[in-house]
Parts: structure tokens; C-alpha cells; sequence
């Protein structure tokens, strides 16, 4: 029998076992969470029972992750449908054996951007790079979309306490109200504009960079090369914008937009938070890549993550998960995560092109707590899908003088876990209908409404305080657990084919907005096409 099966066949035997019964066993909480570098993984609130877990593990260890996994960190074309490598793991590494790419070793280069972006960053921070004027620049605007926004600007608002230097805007969406609303505050002779796209074709990120020039020529005339740079590997692009070379920050293709706050693309990280901190970011990362390389399957936290996301996913048939930071500062990582595991596992054919046969990513969603308890958990205690949830607290808030908030926000989110966990039986809210004083069938509809069925699972990641290497822990950890999720399932987790259908109609549909000919267009488009048109 295979191993899905077994499983399947360990979920049937569970029967409505409740996930507290599993407790019974003292030694739950310490078998089934795991810890590295001060990072916790608690997984002992699903109902994932020993053996289940021997046979998550066996299918890991089938699914050839370790082999996987190996290729990926020697530099190993994995994303096959591009040709490339996917070495990320390269820009946060502080090794120093040579890593050989088509021949050649890629880590005097890594290290080299590194230098040039370290230098440039403490330049602008010191005000030796400094706008004409006698002025400095306060205001860097990161300009960019998916990748080349989403990461720089999670890290950014998580890093907030450890800013020093220029602040830090983002501008993405094709909207002219983000690109209007964050330039109406900003003064052009003191801003830094970052144009951020890895192909610097993207039509999101050109447009808003069009527009951005212009706003600078209206502030200081002409010549704006003094306020750019930019982070591309396309360097003809780069040059014909105008923007000098030595303020370009270049990469290679073995570097995926989803992937890319490590390098260069983190460089309005780096100029507002500084390179010391910057370089602890990386540490955290590559201390994660450490733990995911070496770890036993077991006591990995990757791995253990992506079981579990397995096992809900494949076994539960849970269709979405809630990433649910307690921590408001990671108040952009439900974003950046959708992106990483969606853009990543949202796939419906194997890397040799075969349909797959189960279902591949779920849905990845979330808000910081507790204000999503205001709003969605009620969905989450007693809606009538099982929505898995994935708690991060950390031990102590950058806040010395407002212990009480934190002491708080912790009891909150784990009242929110034992809640999901425990639930209120129908008898216990009888009671309190009772002693409410409702009597008969009012009391039994209103023990109805008070009924929470619980024994709904939910993860917590706890670490010590959100700093520059905790946050680097926490983004490579959910990285490498989609790693281990996509090798699972056998698909490419490196391409993104999914995006482009939709690109290529907006480029056709542009003139027809603007216009043009609409036949052969459906009917429903045609009528919004009519209802859209720019009043004459
Ligand atoms: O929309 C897909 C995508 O290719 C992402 O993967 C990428 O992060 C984003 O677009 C931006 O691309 P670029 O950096 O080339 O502008």
C-alpha cells in the first residue's frame, strides 16, 4: 500500500478523535515541536499522532527532499522549465568554498554585490552620496512590483525600530493613486528613487518609473541621474534610462523574483536599517539553511512545516491556511508569503509536464492578530471549514514601556490557539445560557450559538524578540518549507507560467480600453469595456 494511502487510512482510524486526547501522552508538546537557533516550532496542536508521523516523515524521505534539497544548495538547474539554478541560499551564505556555476565560482561575485551595496548604502546613510543642493536624501522610493516590492517592503515595516537612516516608501501597483499618494508627501531634491525589476520590462514598474522621473525633472530640473538607481540584471535597459552604472545593482538568473530580498533587492532595507543589520538578516537566513541542511527530518523545521501543510492539505483536504502574526510589524508577511507559496506551489502539473494527481498549494491568506479577531476568527471557531492556522509570537516587543500591550497580545494569541484546540462543549454553554437566564428552547438556541466544536489545528512558530536575524530565520524557514511541500508534490516551485496569460491580454486589451476595436471580445467584456470608457 502506498504511503498517501496509509495515511489516508491513519485519518479514517482517527475517527473524530480530538486533537487534546493526543496529550494524554505527556511527552506530546516536547515529541511533536521542534527548535533552532531560538526559533520554536510547535506542531502539537494537529492531529498528526506517531505513526502519522513516521509516515509524513517516510514520504519526505521517499519524495527524495534530502536528494532535492542537496541539488538545490550545489547550484543544480532545478527550475527546469527556465534553465536555471535557484540559489538564493548563495546571497545570505558566509561560505567560502567555491560554488561552481557553468564553470565558473559564483561567490567572489555574491560577495562583490554585497560590497558595492554595503558601500553605497553607508554612503547615502553618511550623506557622502548626497543629492545637488547641499541637501541630503531622506526619502528613498523603492519602485517595483512582486518580488521586487513585496519582500524590501515586508522586511522594511518588520525592521521599523532598527531604522536609522532615510525612510523607506513602496510603489507597485499599476494605480496612479500609489505612485500619486506617495509622492505627494515627499520633496524630490531629497528623495532616492530605487527602480527595482529584475527584467525592467515590467509594464507596473516602467510606468510608475516614468512617472517618477517626471515628478523628479519638475523638482530639479533636467538632469535626475543624481536620484536614481536601480537594482536589474538587464543593464541596457538600466543605461538607457539614464541611470549611472555605478549605481546599479545587478544579479544573476539564479536568483527568483520571490526569492530576491537577500541580494540587491533588499537594498532599501539595507539603506534604511543599515548594513550591520542587514548582514544579521542574511545570518538568520543562512543559520536557517544550516538547521534545513543538517537537521534530522524529524526536529527540522522546514520539514516539519511543510508535513504538516501536507497533511492538511493532501490528507485533511483543508483548502486554505492562515498565517496569523501576532506581531504587528509582520503585518506584510501574509502578502509576502502569498506570493512565495502561491506564486511557488500554485501549480497543476508535475515538472515533467504530467497533470498531478492531488491537489497541490492551498489558498494562504491572513492579518495580523489580534485584529483579525475581530473580524474573520469567528469564521475560523465555528464557520464550517477547517482553516488551519499559523501563529508567530515573539517573547518580548521592542517596547520596554508597554510590557502590559505585550503580556496581552501574548495571552491573546494563546487563547486563540486553545480555543481552537479545546472549543466550548454544547453542555458548557447550556450552562452559561442557563445561568444567562435563558429556559427551554431559547436556552438550547442559544447554547447552540455559544457551541464552539474546536479540535481545529493550528501551528505556533515562537522566537525571542522580531529582530534583524529572527526575521531572516522566519523568511528562510517558510521558504524552505515550500521547498519541501513542492518536492512533495513534483512540481517546479521556481516558475510562475501562471502569471503570464493574464499580462499578455492587458497589453492587447490597452488599446481596446483606450478605444480601439472591441470585436471579438466576449460579452461580458464588451459590456464592462462600454461601462468603463472614459467619459468624453
Ligand atoms: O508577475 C510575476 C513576476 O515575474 C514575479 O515573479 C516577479 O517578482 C515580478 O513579476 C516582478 O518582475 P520584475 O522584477 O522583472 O519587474
Amino acid at each position: 500500500m502506498d504511503i498517501w494511502q496509509k495515511l489516508k487510512d491513519n485519518l479514517s482510524a482517527a475517527g473524530d478523535r480530538r486533537i487534546i486526547s493526543l496529550f494524554a501522552n505527556q511527552s506530546r508538546f516536547e515529541d511533536f515541536s521542534a527548535e533552532a537557533d531560538g526559533m520554536l516550532l510547535d506542531i502539537s496542536k494537529t492531529n498528526i499522532d506517531p505513526a502519522a508521523m513516521a509516515l509524513l516523515i517516510q514520504l519526505a524521505e521517499r519524495s527524495g527532499v534530502a536528494e532535492k534539497r542537496n541539488a538545490m544548495f550545489s547550484g543544480e538547474k532545478i527550475n527546469t522549465t527556465e534553465g536555471r539554478a535557484v540559489l538564493h541560499t548563495a546571497l545570505r551564505s558566509s561560505e567560502t568554498t567555491p560554488l561552481i556555476m557553468d564553470g565558473e565560482d559564483i561567490r567572489p561575485g555574491v560577495a562583490n554585490t554585497l560590497q558595492k551595496m554595503i558601500k553605497f548604502a553607508d554612503q547615502v546613510r553618511s550623506g557622502d552620496i548626497a543629492p545637488p543642493g547641499g541637501h541630503r536624501f531622506t526619502d528613498i522610493v523603492n519602485i517595483g512590483i512582486g518580488g521586487s516590492d513585496l519582500g524590501p517592503a515586508m522586511a522594511s515595516l518588520a525592521l521599523a525600530p532598527y531604522h536609522d537612516g532615510p525612510r523607506c516608501h513602496f510603489v507597485s501597483n499599476i494605480d496612479g493613486a500609489h505612485v500619486s499618494d506617495v509622492l505627494k508627501d515627499l520633496d524630490p531634491r531629497k528623495t532616492l528613487v530605487l527602480i527595482a525589476s529584475k527584467t525592467f520590462t515590467t509594464v507596473e514598474t516602467m510606468t510608475n518609473a516614468d512617472t517618477a522621473l517626471n515628478w523628479l525633472r519638475t523638482g530639479v530640473g533636467d538632469d535626475v541621474s543624481e536620484h536614481l538607481a536601480a537594482i536589474s540584471t538587464n543593464l541596457d535597459l538600466t543605461a538607457a534610462m539614464g541611470i549611472l552604472p555605478d549605481r546599479v545593482f545587478g544579479f544573476a538568473d539564479w536568483v527568483g523574483g520571490r526569492y530576491s530580498l537577500w541580494g540587491p533587492f533588499g537594498l532599501a532595507i539595507m539603506l534604511s536599517i543599515g548594513p550591520q543589520n542587514f548582514r544579521a538578516f542574511l545570518a538568520g537566513g543562512a543559520a536557517m539553511d544550516q538547521h534545513f541542511k543538517l537537521a534530522p527530518f524529524r526536529v527540522n523545521l522546514p520539514v516539519l512545516m511543510a508535513l504538516v501543510g501536507i497533511w492538511h492539505r493532501n490528507i485533511c483536504k483543508y483548502q486554505t491556511r492562515a498565517v496569523l502574526p501576532y506581531d504587528q510589524r509582520l503585518a506584510r508577511l501574509p502578502a509576502y508569503l502569498q506570493q512565495l507559496d502561491m506564486e511557488s506551489n500554485g501549480k497543476r502539473v508535475a515538472i515533467d509536464g504530467q497533470t498531478l494527481p492531488q491537489e497541490s498549494g492551498p489558498v494562504v491568506w491572513g492579518e495580523p492578530g489580534t485584529n483579525g479577531q475581530h473580524a474573520f476568527f469567528q469564521l475560523l471557531h465555528q464557520g464550517t471549514d477547517i482553516i488551519p492556522a499559523e501563529f508567530l509570537i515573539a517573547a518580548e516587543g521592542h517596547e520596554p514601556e508597554l510590557v502590559h500591550h505585550h503580556d496581552m497580545l501574548k495571552a491573546n494569541c494563546l487563547a486563540q490557539s486553545e480555543a481552537l484546540l479545546l472549543g466550548r462543549s454544547y453542555e458548557d454553554a447550556q450552562n452559561i445560557a442557563a445561568a444567562l437566564g435563558f429556559e427551554g428552547e431559547e436556552q438550547q438556541t442559544q447554547a447552540a450559538h455559544r457551541t464552539f466544536p474546536g479540535n481545529r489545528p493550528s501551528v505556533t512558530l515562537a522566537y525571542k524578540k522580531l529582530d534583524s536575524f529572527t526575521l531572516g530565520q522566519i523568511i528562510a524557514l517558510y521558504e524552505h518549507r515550500v521547498f519541501v511541500e513542492g518536492a512533495i508534490w513534483g512540481v517546479n516551485s521556481f516558475d510562475q507560467w501562471g502569471v503570464e496569460l493574464g499580462k499578455e491580454l492587458a497589453n492587447a486589451l490597452l488599446p481596446v480600453v483606450q478605444g480601439g476595436d472591441s470585436s471579438g471580445k466576449d460579452g461580458s467584456t464588451v459590456g464592462l469595456l462600454r461601462k468603463l470608457a472614459t467619459p468624453s
